[in-house]
């Protein structure tokens, strides 16, 4: 009996040193040490992915009224304002719902018809210089006049936006961005849409008209890029954790991370190598990849991405070079640099945020990956593109460290900071 439980120490104490040996192998906690150590290397990668080093809100040349409270103000109450649509029922927020995080949990957004992709959030993209899945507008002010024309999302035209700042914001217009035009003798609605009565319309305004009414259109947009700039996340769990960890304090229960969540962490800035995309403090380096996204159901033709994001932004009527662009001649350097062509363009689509991703499935570009477990098992297999060449390697990772991912891309979620609308008049 004695020799047994001798021996049956000795064989526990070789399978705990076994066991120790295995988890600090695979960089999870040692027991009983409470933590890992990062090294400073790991520490300095941990910091850049902070909320605490995001840069404050990069100046916008091209909209003056970017950081004017009033076009703010502006910006929000026509965000939400329905009859800016062609039914009287679509919004920008009809797609871009608060209370999902500026999403709608739809694989392909609805609304007087039905978009070719999905719906992408707010926060964080005045950050980028590229808007949309492909990029074809370089500004959040261009990029909003692009649903409002459109047949599928708001539906109107540039005439009738107009009227309706003409009839119930006048005032606000004016104190922001000076005299309002005549719109005496001017139809209902008219612009260069899609429509062929109304673009007929339009073409028979007098090209000044014309001008004048576009303007308005292009201030339209400046006030919603005005609101949309404070559209802000704030710090999640990561965001505490690596505060903790850079301050070499010992974890309190909020800023602490499980073991899983940690050794997810560790996969996602190494092995996994989800960094050399979605990096720094929004997790995006807002740049265009292949990742091998499958097509999504019935898209004839297929969608081919920053191909074609990049001729349209070159030639975009309301580009950072454009006339309605208040940018000087030193600025726009990314359009003016930007890489127009190239195999790498095809089916290349914006890195996304990761921040707050966890709560925003279905994911991709038109929504066709439905669940956060497929998308770490697309990684996870990297398959070939349907056009193009993805990016991405296999990465033969373990059911086990898939979850941990998971894991960790859980504690990237946080709420978000919104201008509230009940503030708004
Ligand atoms: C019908 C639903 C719908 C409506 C209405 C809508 N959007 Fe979107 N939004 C989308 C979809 C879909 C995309 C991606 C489209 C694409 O890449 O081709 C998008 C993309 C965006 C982006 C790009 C974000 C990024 O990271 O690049 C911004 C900003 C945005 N919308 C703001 C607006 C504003 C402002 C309005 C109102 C003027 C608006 N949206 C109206 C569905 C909608
Ligand atoms: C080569 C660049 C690249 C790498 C590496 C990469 N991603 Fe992505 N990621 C993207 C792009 C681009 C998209 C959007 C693709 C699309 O919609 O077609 C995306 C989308 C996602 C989405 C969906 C977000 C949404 O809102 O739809 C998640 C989640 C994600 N990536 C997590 C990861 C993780 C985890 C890793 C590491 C295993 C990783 N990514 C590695 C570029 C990359």
């Amino acid at each position: 009996m004695r020799r047994y439980s001798r021996l049956a120490a000795a064989l526990e104490l070789g399978v705990v040193a076994v066991l120790l040996f295995l988890t600090t192998a695979s960089g999870a906690r040692p027991a009983g040490s409470g933590r890992v150590l990062w090294t400073s290397a790991e520490r300095a990668t941990l910091r850049s992915l902070s909320l605490a080093s995001l840069a404050p809100l990069p100046s916008d040349p091209s909209n003056r009224f970017a950081d004017d409270d009033a076009a703010a103000t502006l910006g929000g109450r026509l965000f939400f304002d329905t009859r800016l649509s062609s039914n009287g029922k679509v919004s920008c927020g009809t797609c871009h719902l608060p209370e999902l995080g500026f999403q709608d949990g739809v694989p392909l957004g609805v609304g007087v018809g039905t978009a070719g992709r999905r719906t992408m959030p707010i926060a964080g993209t005045a950050y980028s210089p590229w808007q949309f899945w492909d990029g074809r507008a370089d500004s959040q002010w261009s990029q909003a006049l692009g649903p409002l024309e459109s047949p599928v999302e708001h539906g109107g035209d540039r005439v009738q936006y107009a009227h309706r700042i003409a009839g119930d914001y006048k005032r606000e217009y004016e104190s922001v961005f000076g005299k309002f035009p005549d719109l005496r003798g001017l139809p209902a609605q008219a612009g260069p849409v899609e429509d062929a009565v109304r673009r007929a319309s339009w073409d028979r305004i007098a090209p000044s008209r014309r001008e004048e009414i576009t303007r308005v259109y292009a201030n339209i947009g400046k006030a919603i890029a005005a609101f949309e700039r404070r559209v802000r996340f704030t710090p999640s769990r990561f965001d505490r954790y690596v505060e903790a960890v850079l301050a070499r304090r010992p974890e309190t229960p909020a800023d602490s991370f499980s073991a899983d969540e940690e050794a997810g962490l560790r996969l996602f800035i190494g092995k996994a190598s989800c960094t050399n995309c979605h990096n720094g403090a929004l997790l995006t380096d807002d740049h265009f990849h292949n990742t091998g996204v499958p097509a999504a159901k019935g898209t004839t033709p297929l969608d081919s991405g920053r191909t074609v994001g990049a001729r349209q932004v070159a030639r975009a009527e309301f580009n950072c070079t454009s006339r309605y662009s208040d940018a000087g001649p030193a600025d726009c350097a990314e359009l003016k640099y930007a890489v127009l062509e190239g195999p790498e363009l095809v089916r290349a689509f914006k890195t996304p945020s990761l921040r707050n991703a966890a709560t925003r499935a279905p994911f991709m570009h038109a929504g066709q990956i439905a669940t956060l477990p497929a998308v770490l098992s697309h990684y996870n297999r990297a398959p070939a593109a349907p056009a193009g060449t993805s990016e991405l390697k296999p990465l033969r990772l373990s059911e086990r460290e898939l979850r941990q991912l998971e894991a960790f891309l859980k504690t990237l979620v946080s709420p978000l900071d919104v201008p509230s609308r009940d503030s708004l008049p």
